[in-house]
């Protein structure tokens, strides 16, 4: 049994329309930034996929896409010793491209760290970071971020990429989560 996300959210952060707004602002911005380039959008699987179709939409420059997965070695709070491996590589070279990298969060940066300490030795014209949600406070390691949709307090969130227990990321909005109420799948 899934429990129905009624059932734990605290709070709904960001609305579907707020973040359907804020994906026009930032796709406007990226194609002004962009212009009379082409753009190679990664996508960092799986999370960060609702963000990635939304934007592509709305950047009008030419652009191709490709697809990053990255595992943490550890999980919870060994999460944070920071060892992240490529589980699935890009399918093309970047060389002499303008990539961007299309993240649903950055949270303490280990994993855009390596993405980024990785896709530099590639040789691409340029490397940058777009992330929906930034969870400034819980950074351990600097990473560049060009593109950022909203700064977020330490809440745990779910919905719009982000998953609990791999569910709720097909939502359209983000919600909080109250950990009391949260109840993992079983079966
Ligand atoms: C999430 C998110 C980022 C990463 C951010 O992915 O999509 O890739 O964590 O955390 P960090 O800044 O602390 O490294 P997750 O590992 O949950 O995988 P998922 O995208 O498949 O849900």
């Amino acid at each position: 049994m899934v429990q129905a996300w009624q059932d734990f959210i605290d709070f709904t952060l960001f609305s579907e329309e707020q973040i359907q707004a804020r994906i026009r602002e930032l796709g406007e911005q990226i194609s002004r930034d962009y212009a009379g380039k082409e753009l190679l959008v990664v996508c960092i699987l799986r999370g960060g996929v609702m963000f990635t179709t939304d934007l592509i939409k709305q950047i009008t420059v030419p652009l191709a896409v490709e697809f990053m997965a990255v595992s943490s070695y550890g999980v919870g709070a060994r999460k944070s010793e920071g060892e992240v491996r490529i589980t699935l590589d890009l399918n093309t070279s970047i060389a002499k491209k303008h990539v961007l990298i299309v993240e649903d969060i950055i949270d303490s940066g280990h994993t855009l760290a390596s993405v980024i300490e990785l896709l530099k030795t590639r040789d691409p014209a340029s490397l940058y970071v777009c992330t929906l949600l930034d969870k400034y406070s819980r950074r351990e390691v600097e990473v560049p971020i060009r593109y950022a949709g909203f700064p977020i307090e330490n809440h745990f969130v779910f919905g719009y990429g982000l998953d609990m227990d791999e569910y709720y990321r097909n939502l359209p909005f983000i919600g909080t989560v109250n950990l009391d109420k949260y109840v993992p799948p079983s079966g």
